[in-house]
């Protein structure tokens, strides 16, 4: 059988870099489509991707959350229109789509770890935009997968881990919330699982998180204590900072749908962020 091709949307992004690199390293024919050659908006853009592949992976996102409030229809045009438009061309062309979603699309207010079947209720923006991309997708009745994820951590983009070291360079009392919780996610490892989902082609929604739960305040901690780092660390309230966008304060997932998969294993996030910042440390 010919080996499959594989488009990857966003493929320079911080998760995409991963997921490239995978595919690389395991010899799978893929083909990165980003700005600024590649632009997920324009419809011949989104032509070409699919006409190249069997499988296309939709990593391409508007993903500055506070900047989104003042760009909301940037961000629907990037995160919902152009995804109506690619998964509508995936179901003409029968190919299968593995789309990126988020925690963002809950409210944040229940309990207990969010299913995939509990409702969505954005409370930001970007929320909103996001979850009219899962819509859209669902409506198109292509052959899908949505893959919601969290609190992803990577070598090749700009996220908690990195600015919370880069904060206790410059400053002496480090605050943190900590009534934030949901569990960090190594890109590497979100990376190896989307590949899987890739070879199995299940259908429908999945939440993805790396296994445990923690604070932002307790990550905090986690980082500077594995780095060695001196630092007047405190929590914080989510309320004392003025961000255009409001935040999910539960962001736990339950992800026992995706665990049943076959040969899906997720380490626990202490795993995957000890691995992490052991590459920065050499
Ligand atoms: N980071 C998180 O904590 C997190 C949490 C939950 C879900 N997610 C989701 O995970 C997915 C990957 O995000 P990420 O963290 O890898 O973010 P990222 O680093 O911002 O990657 C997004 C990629 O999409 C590209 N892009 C933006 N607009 C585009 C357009 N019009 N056409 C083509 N490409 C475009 C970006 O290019 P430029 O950099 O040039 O703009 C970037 O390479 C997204 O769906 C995001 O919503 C992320």
């Amino acid at each position: 059988m010919a080996k499959e091709k594989i488009a990857l949307l966003g493929g320079n992004g911080m998760l995409g870099t991963d997921i490239a690199g995978l595919c690389t390293k395991n010899n799978l024919d893929v083909t990165v489509f980003d700005l600024p050659q590649w632009d997920i908006t324009v419809d011949e853009d989104i032509k070409k991707a699919v006409d190249s592949a069997d499988i296309i992976i939709n990593c391409a996102a508007y993903t500055n959350v506070d900047l989104a409030e003042s760009q909301y229809d940037l961000a629907c045009k990037i995160n919902a229109q152009a995804v109506a438009e690619l998964a509508e061309m995936i179901r003409k062309n029968n190919k299968y789509l593995i789309h990126i979603s988020t925690d963002f699309v809950f409210d944040g207010q229940s309990s207990e770890p969010y299913k995939e079947t509990d409702a969505p209720n954005p409370i930001n923006a970007y929320g909103r935009s996001k979850l009219a991309g899962e819509q859209a997708v669902i409506d198109s009745r292509c052959d899908y997968c949505i893959v919601r994820i969290q609190w992803t951590f990577g070598h090749a983009g700009n996220n908690f881990v990195k600015k919370v070291i880069e904060r206790a360079a410059n400053i002496k009392n480090v605050k943190v919330v900590d009534d934030q919780i949901g569990s960090p996610t190594a890109t590497t490892e979100a990376a190896k699982i989307l590949l899987q989902l890739a070879k199995q082609k299940p259908k429908g929604l999945f939440h993805l998180a790396a296994d445990g739960f923690v604070s932002r305040y307790q990550m905090a901690q986690f980082i500077f204590d594995y780095l060695k780092i001196q630092v007047d660390l405190s929590p914080c309230k989510t309320a004392d900072f003025n961000s255009p966008a409001d935040r999910p304060l539960n962001s736990r997932f339950n992800c026992d749908k995706i665990k049943s998969l076959s040969a899906i294993n997720i380490p626990t996030w202490q795993d995957q962020l000890t691995s992490f910042l052991a590459q920065l440390k050499s």
